[in-house]
């Protein structure tokens, strides 16, 4: 019977005697196994590109146009290809046009960097593909992530309950903090939970409230006050306004840095308003937290040690390549409350606390080990090497800041809390949509001036503004003056144009 049905699947006959399959299995296919000469010819060959593109990182531009490829004919790579072509196409044909993170001039958006230490560190943590969600899958991988992890929690100040995972980013670990307060803090039918951010959220707080399953009426957007925190008597209003309509207020994320302009709430006030209605205090440190690791970043973002939860973003300011974020909180129980699922086909989960599961406590089951790429830099360099290049970055935007005040024409929007500041050109005489306009025009010209540094816009109130956001870790004094000197140059040709 068994027989018969095997009969009718094609490929796979009776006839197929069991010497036929034994013979077949003798000499399998074995080209996915590079063995440790072909890794090091690989390498060899990956380096004679990656090399001199490392070395001419200073002379590379900082943004490019985007310019899309050829389309891809859409047939299925079946064919087998050398390495040296395939490695030439993508150094060749992949990697440019593209904004340029890696480079000092790139003072756009929020830009990480990308340290090779890392870039080491993930060759070494993919070759070696070990488990670390599961604690007795790679103990001391894992509790070399924990180890990672509980830096961050003593940077953030949050006491030893505390504890965390490292994320893929700044988003998920938003997310991630959201679902937990809600699980902590809203019963299964959550629907009239209210949550509290500023108007300088970044929109990923927003995302993260509707990914939890909020609709947008349960998200309050408070208005930022005149140096872009938010403004707190706004804030108690609308608590008390939805605690007086019957719904019911459980989060507020506050912001160690936005965005925008780089703003720091006042997370004192924040975590004494959030302690006195009993609400869940989450600070979105993305950009900011890394600054902890400074003097003056710690006294600006006094108050984070009373947050429930924390999200930083080592592939920010500390350097990483994108694809590390960290979500701490204050009660590592909390994390284990919002997403551990017990399941039979799993090992045994641990109890001990210094024995971390990150299955339990975070979204993901089967990924890298992410621990790696922070360890490595940090062990290599020591804390203080990244404390020396942030309190740089703050200098160098305080420097920008008195140069572009020395330029006609320039209005500083939002002077430097850390290291973004925001500007425009402001011509007299010009009504908003007008100065808005030129202002588009002025970005244009100063990014396309030389292309060796690359600002980004925002609107601050509706006011078109230019962003310089200093944290790359490649940027020195020549890069943020070559920046100056192009905007200076560009300012005074708008304003003689017109
Ligand atoms: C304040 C803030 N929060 C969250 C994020 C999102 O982080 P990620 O891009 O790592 O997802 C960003 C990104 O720039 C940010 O600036």
């Amino acid at each position: 019977m068994g027989g018969s049905h095997v009969d009718q699947v094609p490929g796979i006959s009776a006839n197929h005697a069991m010497d036929e399959l034994l013979e077949n299995l003798q000499s399998p296919d074995r080209c996915l196994e590079m063995d440790g000469s072909e890794l090091r010819e690989v390498l060899e060959t990956v380096l004679r590109r990656l090399i001199p593109h490392v070395d001419s990182f200073d002379t590379q531009l900082a943004w490019e146009p985007p310019q899309a490829g050829a389309r891809p004919d859409g047939s299925l790579p079946n064919d087998s290809s050398d390495w040296e072509g395939v490695i030439r196409e993508l150094f060749e044909d992949h990697l440019f046009p593209a904004y340029n993170p890696a480079s000092g001039g790139y003072m756009a958006y929020v830009p990480g960097g990308g340290l090779l230490h890392s870039a080491v560190a993930d060759l070494i943590a993919n070759a070696v593909n070990r488990y670390v969600t599961v604690w007795q899958a790679a103990p001391r991988l894992a509790e070399l992530e924990a180890e990672v992890v509980d830096w961050f929690r003593q940077l953030a100040g949050l006491p030893d309950t505390g504890g965390g995972y490292l994320t893929t980013g700044g988003s998920l670990a938003n997310w991630s903090a959201v679902v937990t307060a809600r699980a902590c803090r809203l019963p299964e039918d959550f629907l009239d939970g209210m949550i509290y951010t500023s108007d300088q959220a970044h929109y990923s707080a927003i995302r993260a409230a509707r990914m939890a399953g909020f609709p947008a009426g349960n998200i309050q957007v408070v208005e930022s006050d005149a140096e872009y925190r938010v403004s707190l008597d706004l804030l108690q209003q609308r608590i008390e306004e939805d605690r007086q309509s019957g719904r019911r207020p459980f989060l507020v994320v506050g912001h160690a840095g936005t965005t925008n302009t780089g703003a720091v709430d006042d997370l004192l006030e924040l975590a004494r308003i959030c302690q006195q209605q009993d609400l869940w205090f989450h600070v979105d440190a993305a950009y900011g937290g890394a600054f902890l690791l400074t003097g003056r970043g710690r006294a600006l973002l006094q108050g984070i040690e009373q947050a429930d939860s924390v999200t930083l973003d080592p592939h920010k300011g500390m350097f990483l390549p994108y694809g590390t974020g960290c979500l701490l909180v204050r009660d590592r129980q909390d994390l284990h409350r919002a997403h551990a699922v017990d399941v039979d086909y799993m090992p045994e989960m641990q109890d001990d606390p210094y024995r971390v599961d990150i299955c339990q406590i975070s979204p993901e089951l089967s990924r890298e080990c992410r621990g790696l790429r922070v360890w490595l830099p940090v062990k290599i360099h020591g804390l203080g090497a990244f404390e020396n290049y942030l309190d740089e970055k703050l200098d160098l935007a305080q420097f920008a800041a008195r140069e572009l005040e020395t330029i006609p024409g320039i209005q500083i929007l939002a002077p430097p809390q850390l290291s973004i500041l925001a500007f425009r050109l402001a011509p007299e005489g010009l009504d908003m949509e007008a100065l808005n306009e030129v202002n588009r025009e002025f970005l244009e010209r100063i990014n396309r001036a030389t292309q060796r540094c690359f600002l980004s816009p925002t609107s601050l109130n509706g006011v078109f503004s230019i962003r310089i956001c200093i944290i790359v870790f490649r940027t020195h004094l020549e890069h943020v003056q070559h920046c100056i000197d192009v905007i200076r140059q560009a300012a005074a040709e708008l304003l003689a144009d017109r």
